[in-house]
């Protein structure tokens, strides 16, 4: 650890959460230099739904790299950009009557994001954003001024106008936050500028996994169709099968006029892409631009892995998992009853909410010692987000979810001997 300590910058974070050194993965297992085996709960903050190394990626790569296949290709046409699009466009968009370009951005999420952001201003020839409470999208500049969180806005100082903060779904208790941003728009004495688009996570990960519902997706939709307004679904942690299906908002019936796609779609190689209805396509030839749009290596794992959605059996596995998650979370809330823990989920992404300070941090640290990986999430990092690898199996699900029920154990009988302790000490003083 000490090679990181002294070279690499204190804005290190997961080599903080996580101190091993890592050296090879397989599926939903970890193996560190000392050959310890770690179970994976957090999949690369969900990069890596289909698991480390998964051999149908593993085997087309070797063979790709053999055969000199192209690596870096700028937007050039190249064969495996080819393969991916004709099988993006044929398993994905086409079945679920999708008609879609294809964009594709610098590699990252926040790329994406940007670029997102960048077409429905362009489009609209408006500039405001409405963006949501707890949202999380990047953190280069535009993606930061759409995400809620002070810790990594306050360190900008940088214009973050031309972004107007809406109440996500259930921000408020029972409130129709809806039905409040309707009024605003409705109202032309109510402050807020028309937007070009509204952004949105339809379930916000880093956020605290909060939920939105059907309906309020679906009332959402019907005020971007009443005034005007572009909806943009960033699926970027949620999409790629997350919740069960391809696409996270696909329960609700809502039709996005863009949509941002990166983490998983590349299986753990750096992928991010734009999905913008055929009528929104208005760039002009290389308006947009950046040297590392498409990877290739990525074209040529992620158009294996969409053989996964070739049939539902990947999202009737999600669902089949969820429940043995949901159930154990069930358990184990009943089981620390004193801790007022509460969950929340969809698919395989799940958040245990803990309301003591420092908790969740504690449990994180103790079920990595004993072999886990699992990080925090929320604005008070009081939530452990439970985000598998979805190929997971089912016995490796269960020893995981084991793994928390004992740190939660171990983090309570220490923090009660804390207290047993000091007690001790001021009787006797
Ligand atoms: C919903 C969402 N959007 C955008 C991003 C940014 O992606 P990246 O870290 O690849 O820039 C993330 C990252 O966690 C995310 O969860």
């Amino acid at each position: 650890m000490k090679t990181f300590k002294n070279l690499e910058s204190e804005v290190r974070s997961y080599v903080r959460s996580f101190p091993a050194i890592f050296q090879r993965a397989k599926g939903a297992k970890l193996y560190d230099e000392q050959d310890n085996e770690y179970i994976d709960f957090f999949a690369g903050a969900g990069a890596l739904n289909y698991g480390h190394n998964n051999p149908l990626v593993s085997e087309a790569l070797i063979k790709y790299i053999q055969n000199d296949g192209i690596i870096h290709g700028l937007d050039k046409a190249t064969t495996a950009k080819k393969e991916f699009l004709e099988t993006f466009h044929n398993i994905i968009l086409e079945p679920r009557y999708m008609e879609y370009k294809i964009q594709f951005s610098g590699p990252t999420g926040t790329d994406a994001v940007e670029t997102a952001l960048k077409l429905a201003r362009m489009v609209k020839g408006r500039s405001n954003i409405i963006a949501f409470t707890n949202a999380f999208h990047g953190l280069t500049m535009g993606s930061m001024a759409i995400t809620g969180n002070a810790f990594y806005r306050d360190e900008a100082f940088i214009n973050r106008t031309n972004v107007h903060f809406a109440p996500f779904d259930g921000y408020y208790g029972e409130a129709d936050t809806a039905g409040y941003l309707r009024k605003l728009l409705e109202d032309t004495s109510s402050g807020l500028d028309l937007p070009a688009a509204m952004i949105l996570e339809t379930v916000q990960a880093e956020g605290g996994v909060n939920i939105a519902s059907n309906q309020w997706l679906q009332d959402i939709e019907q005020i971007c169709r009443d005034f005007d307004i572009l909806l943009i679904i960033d699926d970027i942690q949620v999409g790629n099968g997350r919740t069960g299906p391809f696409f996270s908002f696909e329960e609700a019936g809502i039709n996005p006029d863009i949509i941002t796609l990166s983490k998983s779609i590349g299986g753990g190689l750096p992928l991010a892409i734009i999905l913008m209805k055929n009528q929104y396509d208005q760039w002009k030839p290389g308006e947009h631009t950046g040297t590392f749009r498409g990877n290739n290596l990525a074209f040529v794992a992620s158009t294996k892995l969409l053989s996964y959605w070739e049939t539902d059996n990947l999202t009737q596995a999600v669902h089949y998992k969820e429940e043995i998650l949901k159930e154990k979370l069930n358990e184990i809330i009943g089981k620390y009853d004193n801790l007022n823990a509460s969950i929340r989920g969809k698919g395989l992404i799940y958040g245990l909410q803990i309301p003591l300070l420092g908790f969740c941090s504690e449990v994180s640290t103790e079920a990595f010692n004993q072999g886990l990986l699992i990080e925090l999430a929320g604005s008070n990092d009081d939530v452990l987000k439970f985000l598998p690898p979805l190929t997971i199996e089912k016995e490796l699900l269960i020893d995981g979810l084991k793994i928390i029920d004992e740190s939660i154990e171990t983090v309570l009988n220490e923090r009660e001997s804390i207290v047993e302790g000091n007690n001790h000490d001021s009787e006797n003083n």
